[in-house]
């Protein structure tokens, strides 16, 4: 039985500074996903404080929200086969240092903060991170 799926990616400010979206995307059309949704923004540090939430209350998430406002990013939708999942292994471990051979951290993450990419971590928090950066 098919079950297809999307999910929200980001490449994050350090990917996009070094100039690595389009390869990037090339990995994740390799991969088989269609990028349905895609578009190349700045969002202001109160937006990102929103989008991460879930990490309020964690030490690193202020330096994550001024992050991830500091320079442009590329957000996009994926679809595929079971996306939200696939779209895990392809990224990989969230620390670079974690990751295995041919996973998008592993290739071109610096460092746990300037992991190149984010990716949703559940069916559900997909549909909430596609509305947050797409809904009209
Ligand atoms: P991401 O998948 O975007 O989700 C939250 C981000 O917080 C994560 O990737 C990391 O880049 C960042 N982060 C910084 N420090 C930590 C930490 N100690 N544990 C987990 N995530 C961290």
């Amino acid at each position: 039985m098919s079950n297809t799926e999307q999910t929200l990616s980001i490449i994050k400010p350090d990917a996009v500074e070094r100039n690595l979206d389009n390869e990037i995307k090339e990995m994740f059309k390799n991969k088989g996903f269609s990028i349905v949704k895609e578009k190349k923004i700045q969002i202001e540090k109160p937006e990102a404080e929103k989008f991460y939430k879930v990490h309020e209350t964690k030490p690193f998430y202020n330096d994550l929200c001024a992050y991830l406002s500091s320079s442009p990013i590329v957000v996009m939708v994926l679809e595929k086969e079971n996306a939200v999942l696939a779209n895990r292994e392809l990224m990989g471990a969230t620390n670079p240092t974690e990751a295995e051979e041919g996973t998008i951290r592993k290739k071109y993450g610096i460092s746990i903060d300037k992991n190149c990419v984010h990716g949703s971590d559940s069916v559900e928090n997909a549909k909430i991170e596609i509305d947050f950066f797409f809904k009209d």
